[in-house]
């Protein structure tokens, strides 16, 4: 660990994982825990649970688990050293760099230069758009498409003049290294190896924020029809297009209040519709939307829609977006505008209120799909037929047996077809996809567990909720009649910790060095049905059980051996201790 170890605990109390985890999860409180929408797997009923009193998350479907750091480690795809500094940040506790190890102290100091230079370049765009003589014409071209002065102000929204070195001056006179420069997309090296220039030249900026605020990245556009449109910056260490959504950090807030988001593509549909109002918007700037992308929109709210461009393009996009939509089990609408529109024009042309009333017809990914299909094959007996092929495809994706039912009802409708043949399609396409396993082997991930494990992991519990039981587990030496080596080993490392320290669960899990340990102790430690009334005698029962079966299990099995032995029967000898190894070797397993 990088960071000292009373510096890590300082931070984790300090902080509130509760509090952490709600920024990005709604999480509604559920007897002692509070639940919601796993972020790190895709679900729809809610099996990720955070314990405000153990400071732990814990997410029974995908087994994720861990304290806050753990939490903010996984969920922002950071180093440790980097959740520490953010939470650190987030609670004014300072970590001297010199804490740091050289190596990720670089890598961390590049972020934060990165975030900072942008910040700089942001800072110039914004001055050039407002105060340059040269950006009157970007003034214009953004009064002309009806923006308004405090949305450049909100977002921050800039002008890059038509110079080969603006940006490349403002950094030498900054004195910012060649190399964070270069890294951050903004300036490129000439081909001769003679300098450097400026990425982004005449166009009209939009600064790109991550959810905590800073600036990622940018994208540019021109103002006339020159090519290409749009330019973006590159992927960087701080701009993973993959997770960023454009205007999420100023609309969250809204898509909480309003617990639906609309999904829009381009920058100046999110800005129109910020505008007139509608403000739990986000955009995907044009790219593919990821899961990852869908699983963070989650966190904010549990209703989407896709709005679209009625355009070949605008369909298509829709088609691809469904799958992911799908898979995330979210309940998703599709906006198709009226031919010739976007969401920037429409809101324009007709208000906040036609587009309220437009979204509320919606449709359905099925009904959307079913739709585009229809367009595209008619309803003649062949188009009905090819219909179906299209359908079934889909209907195999719905997760919720249910929901796939209605549909396959409404499909039957719509076609006139007899509902048992249309399900007889989908069960066909069901088992000669290859991504049926997956669905198979879903439910069959919790094996029969051993009796011993059961009980072995019952005293783990017990140890991380009842610190006070562990004089008594060192005391009848329980751990040396554990079956499974790996709860052993988790076991030993508990009763290495002290179990007076306050927050005993919070320091053990800071003392796990590796994630999956991390994560059996936030399952284990969330796995507390005890009653706290008589946790001695249930203490002691445990114990008593763990020892006895062994010894009973191994009494047994050796007086076996020592009669086979006697009465000379060598098979049966080897049969025993064969078996005997058999056991061992499948506890050392698990
Ligand atoms: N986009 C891009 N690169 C392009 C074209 C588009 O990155 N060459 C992204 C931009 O984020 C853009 C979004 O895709 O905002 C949608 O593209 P498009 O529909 O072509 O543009 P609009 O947003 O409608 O832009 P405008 O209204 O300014 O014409
Ligand atoms: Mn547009």
């Amino acid at each position: 660990m990088y960071i000292p170890e009373e510096k890590v605990s300082e931070i984790l109390n300090a902080s509130d994982i509760v509090d952490v985890i709600s920024e990005s999860v709604i999480l509604k409180k559920s007897g002692r825990n509070f639940f919601g929408l796993c972020p790190f797997h895709s679900e729809k009923t809610p099996s990720f649970s955070v314990n405000a009193g153990k400071q732990i998350f814990h997410c029974f479907g995908c087994s994720a688990g861990g304290n806050v750091l753990s939490y903010v480690m996984k969920y922002h795809g950071t180093t440790f050293p980097e959740a520490a500094k953010m939470m650190a940040r987030k609670y004014n506790i300072t970590i001297e760099t010199k804490e740091i190890d050289p190596a990720i102290k670089r890598q961390l100091h590049l972020k934060e230069n990165l975030f900072r230079l942008n910040k700089i370049v942001m800072g110039t765009y914004f001055d050039e758009l407002k105060n340059s003589k040269t950006g009157e014409i970007a003034r214009q071209y953004l009064n002309d498409r009806g923006i308004l002065d405090n949305t450049i102000e909100l977002f921050r929204l800039g002008f890059s003049p038509d110079n080969w070195d603006t940006i490349v001056k403002v950094l030498k006179e900054r004195k910012i290294s060649k190399n964070i420069a270069v890294q951050s997309g903004l300036i490129l090296e000439r081909k001769q190896n003679n300098g450097y220039y400026d990425r982004f030249r005449n166009r009209i900026m939009f600064p790109i924020f991550d959810i905590n605020m800073q600036v990622a990245g940018f994208g540019g556009r021109v103002m006339d029809d020159a090519m290409p449109k749009y330019m973006n910056s590159p992927e960087t260490p701080v701009y993973n297009k993959s997770r960023i959504l454009y205007g999420l950090h100023a609309s969250k807030q809204f898509c909480r209040q309003e617990g639906l988001v609309y999904i829009v593509e381009g920058y100046f549909d999110f800005l129109s519709l910020y505008q007139h109002g509608i403000k739990n918007t986000v955009a995907s700037l044009g790219t593919a939307l990821t899961a990852d992308h869908v699983r963070i929109l989650k966190g904010y709210a549990p209703r989407m829609v896709l709005v679209f461009d009625s355009d070949t393009a605008g369909i298509n996009a829709a088609k691809r977006s469904v799958k992911i939509f799908m898979n995330e089990g979210v309940d998703t609408r599709i906006l198709v505008l009226p031919q010739g529109n976007d969401p920037d024009s429409y809101v324009v042309k007709h208000g906040q209120k036609a587009f309220n009333e437009l979204a509320l017809n919606a449709k359905t990914m099925m009904q959307f799909l079913l739709q585009v299909s229809i367009d595209a094959h008619g309803l003649s007996v062949e188009g009905r037929i090819r219909i179906l092929e299209d359908m079934k495809k889909q209907l195999i994706l719905i997760q919720d047996s249910a929901l796939r039912s209605l549909y396959v009802k409404e499909l039957a409708e719509t076609l006139n077809i007899d509902e048992k043949a249309v399900l007889e399609k989908v069960r066909e396409q069901y088992l000669s996809h290859p991504e049926k396993k997956s669905f198979l082997s879903e439910g069959k991930k919790q094996d029969a567990k051993l009796e011993s494990d059961r009980r072995e992991e019952q005293m783990i519990s017990l140890m991380l909720n009842y610190p006070e039981i562990i004089d008594e587990i060192k005391d009848k030496e329980v751990l040396d009649y554990f079956y499974s080596e790996k709860l052993k080993c988790l076991a030993r490392k508990i009763l290495s910790m002290d179990p007076k320290k306050e927050a005993f669960i919070t320091n053990v899990m800071a003392g796990m060095e590796n994630t999956e340990d991390q994560e059996l102790i936030a399952s284990y430690a969330m796995d507390d049905f005890f009653s706290e009334q008589d946790i001695h005698q249930t203490a002691l029962s445990i114990i008593h059980r763990i020892i006895r079966v062994r010894k009973k299990q191994e009494n047994t099995l050796t007086t076996k051996i020592i009669s086979a032995e006697k009465g000379c029967d060598s098979d049966l000898m080897d049969l025993l201790k064969q078996k005997q190894a058999e056991i061992q070797q499948l506890h050392d397993q698990l």
